[in-house]
């Protein structure tokens, strides 16, 4: 094995997003791109020598072939210890659960999430540090200022490893392990909640359920503990097998996409509970019966029933939401006598909260919960939080949610996102929203006035580092809110994500349609912002 250094020279636009770099395949395809972003990373949180890192990913497209490369400048750049999920494979919240379980340096996360995959879709990558989180944005800036001055890169003359056999090998003085992806996280899924419990309500013949893996990374960890481990009926699962471009299908779990799961909810043959997750296994949705939860409900209904589950039964230290999700978690918060933070979009910051045990569950309204069980949301783990519940309470979904909406009234939620518009005139619009604030204040639009405004800013209460221009938030006098961000995670031009919510407290007016329930707020905001005409669309391409 020969250690080479291979001269480069900075490719622009290896700025982490969100959560990491997310480019289409052809990009990191290119000569040098993958590997000038790990040396970047690597020279960033370095050095590395003596160290252990996980490596892992959703299995899309380019994984393989990508892992290849990070081992071997893995290896040159001095790890003595890699850990590498079996086929390549590890769920994000599973390379999470083993960084921690390893207590290794870090780990590398291949995967662009709920997009899709294939030769023309998209690719991604991100680093996760010790903790088993996503890098903090002090870490990701100063990846990118490497990849700004990169002039070479190491690596190792090596045959492709063998990424399928399980057990140990060494390359130069670099241990490799290729460990089994599931078995450690389904360890800890069972240490957390009553496997017992929620065996008896699957086997028990009165209540079914549908898991739909979407052709991605969570089929072999929903086997295994839904099907395995709780004994659910084979076939449970559906979609199981990780495909390289999930069988064509986009592998975010809403309604729309994850519109097999949704089929299986309604009519005559309805199963009672359904649930999916995305493309690598962080993303949640729930449905019962002929039910949708939003996961802005999802996360206040979870807190407020921690208590019945195992692993939280000595109570939950706080919560955390991303800003745009509703605040229906506050009023559990709230009642409870606990804190709720705000945080902004992006799992990272929830980080230090975790790790400073001032919360214990958190969530995003993007279909994302988690708890301090690792630093990623995970999909599977919520899944088995309402599993867990409705085998305790022994109560269909729809009955737990209505009640909650009865004792805490309900915060009507729904996300619009303009997929795909003119970057320019995306970016001219939230520019011309931050100039245009103080004006907005006392204005009337659609019947509401606008009682505040601000762009939202955030300092971090662990580590004080702060966070501008998070999202423009407009507060309406009918106790609306409206929040304006672009996407940090797209890949083709500029995506206008749009939230409303809205609290109702009338016990008679819970359960309307959202979109029925927040017409003026939406109205409010085309006039606002004039969102028809910066887009060119008459009407939002997905609504959540
Ligand atoms: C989106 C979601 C955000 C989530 C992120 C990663 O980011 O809105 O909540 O943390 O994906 O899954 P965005 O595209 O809005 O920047
Ligand atoms: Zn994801």
């Amino acid at each position: 094995m020969k250690r080479i250094i291979v001269a480069s020279r900075p490719i622009v636009g290896q700025k982490p997003g969100t959560s990491g770099l997310r480019k289409k395949v052809v990009e990191f395809q290119q000569p040098h791109y993958l590997e000038n972003f790990v040396q970047s990373v690597f020279t960033a949180v370095g050095p590395c020598s003596g160290q252990t890192l996980v490596i892992g990913g959703d299995g899309r497209y380019y994984n393989r072939e990508a892992i290849q490369i990070i081992i071997r400048m893995a290896v040159a750049n001095g790890f003595s210890r890699l850990l590498v999920g079996q086929g390549g494979i590890l769920s994000t919240p599973a390379v999470s659960c083993v960084i921690r379980k390893y207590q290794a340096f870090g780990g590398i996360v291949l995967s662009a999430s709920h997009n899709p995959g294939g030769p023309s879709e998209d690719f991604g990558i991100k680093y996760n540090s010790a903790n088993g989180g996503p890098a903090p944005e002090n870490v990701t800036n100063e990846i990118y200022q490497q990849s700004l001055k990169i002039t070479e890169y190491l690596t190792v003359e090596a045959e492709p490893l063998d990424l399928d056999t399980l057990g140990s090998l060494l390359l130069g003085d670099t241990e490799i392990e290729i460990i089994d992806p599931v078995v450690d996280y389904a360890n800890l899924m069972e240490s957390i909640f009553d496997f017992p419990a929620m065996s008896s309500l699957l086997t028990g013949g009165k209540f079914r359920m549908c898991f739909d893996a979407m052709h991605a990374v969570t089929g072999p960890y929903a086997i295994e503990i839904l099907e395995n481990r709780l004994g659910a009926p084979k076939g449970t699962v559906i979609n199981s097998i990780p495909l390289i471009d999930f069988g064509g299908g986009h592998p975010d779990p809403n309604q729309v996409h994850a519109h097999e799961l949704v089929s299986r909810l309604y009519g005559d043959d309805a199963v009672d509970f359904g649930a999916a997750s995305d493309g690598d296994g962080d993303r949640n949705m729930v449905l019962g019966k002929e039910f949708y939860i939003n996961p802005c409900d999802s996360l206040a209904i979870l807190a407020a029933n921690a208590t019945l589950i195992p692993g939280y039964s000595g109570g939950i230290a706080g919560i955390a939401r991303s800003m745009p999700t509703s605040r229906a978690a506050d009023r559990v918060a709230d009642g409870l006598g606990l804190k709720c933070y705000e945080t902004p979009t992006g799992w990272k910051f929830f980080g230090n909260l975790l790790d400073a045990g001032k919360i214990t569950l958190c969530g995003e309204e993007s279909f994302g919960t988690g708890s301090d069980h690792v630093r990623e949301k995970d999909g599977l783990w919520a899944v088995l939080f309402w599993l867990n519940l409705i085998a305790v309470k022994q109560q269909p979904v729809a009955m737990i949610v209505r009640e909650h909406w009865q004792l805490y009234g309900r915060d009507y939620f729904t996300r619009h996102d303009y997929e795909g518009v003119n970057s320019e005139n995306a970016n001219k619009l939230i520019v011309r929203l931050r100039n245009t604030l103080y004006d907005l204040v006392g204005q009337e639009f659609a019947g509401l006035r606008v009682e505040s405004a601000d762009d939202f800013a955030y300092q971090d209460p662990v580590d004080h580092s702060t966070s501008t221009t998070q999202g423009i938030r407009i507060y309406l006098s009918n106790g609306g809110r409206i929040v304006f961000r672009l996407s940090g995670t797209g890949t083709e031009g500029a995506t206008l994500r749009v939230y409303f919510d809205c609290y109702q407290d009338d016990p008679d007016l819970v359960d309307q349609d959202p979109q029925h329930a927040l017409t003026n707020l939406i109205n409010a905001a085309d006039l606002i912002a004039d969102i028809t005409r910066s887009t060119g669309r008459s009407a939002p391409d997905v609504i959540t």
